[in-house]
């Protein structure tokens, strides 16, 4: 927490809570349903599993065609935007709306997991991103949440209500190591509250599991 730069505001119009992209629901139907007429089971891009997407290594750009953690060096969300530098925008004629490009661009900027939690684990670091645990819980007016970074990173919290809203934002910077950040629910109803959190580290963006806090007053 040393050195750490807060801001802290509460929203009386709430945002909604961040949401990670899951895989299998939300990015493979867009495959399915607009890039496999040409994109099947073939060499070079192939998109009709998870793990043929991550394989694929187009001929254009020469390089895989997904870049975990960043959306602008992957010619995958390059070619589904409008005036790709090589080569014509997917699918040909058809442009993708916005909607699903953004979608995917989250996908990819969360480090493009198949499951929606794989995303906390970076493997070969000392500590992972993680959302650990909060204590008291439940608690009255204030917790204490741990969680832990790899790498120094600027971190959000969100802190939401059970339907969905923003109540509370804490964001910072953070060395890596294992960290603590207090939250306080003073001026809120009893119930369950759930925090996520998003770390910035480099061009890469993790998002943590949604964590269960339970206030009682
Ligand atoms: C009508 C056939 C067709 C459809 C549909 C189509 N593509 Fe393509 N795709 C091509 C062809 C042909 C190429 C190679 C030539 C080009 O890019 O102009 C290509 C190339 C690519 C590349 C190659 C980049 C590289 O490095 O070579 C990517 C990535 C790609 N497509 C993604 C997609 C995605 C994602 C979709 C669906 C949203 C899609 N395509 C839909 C025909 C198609």
């Amino acid at each position: 927490m040393k050195g750490a730069l807060w801001i802290c505001s509460l929203f009386m119009t709430a945002p909604l809570c961040m949401s990670q992209v899951d895989y299998s629901t939300q990015v493979q139907p867009v495959f399915n349903a607009s890039c496999l007429g040409c994109h099947g089971n073939t060499s070079g891009v192939s998109l009709n599993s998870y793990a043929k997407v991550m394989a694929s290594v187009g001929s254009q750009f020469g390089t895989a065609a997904v870049q975990p953690g960043s959306k602008e060096s992957s010619p995958l969300w390059i070619k589904i935007n409008p005036n790709p530098p090589i080569g014509v925008r997917m699918p040909p004629n058809n442009p993708l709306d916005q909607t699903k490009i953004d979608i995917i661009g989250q996908w990819i900027d969360e480090g493009a997991s198949e499951s929606a939690t794989a995303v906390e684990d970076l493997s070969g670091q000392p500590f992972r991103f993680a959302l650990i645990d909060n204590y008291p819980n439940p608690f009255n007016p204030a917790t204490t949440i741990r969680f832990s970074l790899p790498d120094e990173a600027f971190v959000t919290f969100q802190v939401c209500d059970i339907r969905g809203a923003v109540v509370n934002l804490y964001s910072g910077y953070f060395q890596s190591g294992e960290q603590v950040l207090t939250i306080r629910l003073g001026d809120r109803p009893s119930g369950l509250y759930t925090v996520r959190m998003q770390a910035l580290a480099g061009n890469k963006t993790f998002r943590s599991r949604a964590m269960k806090i339970l206030l009682l007053k």
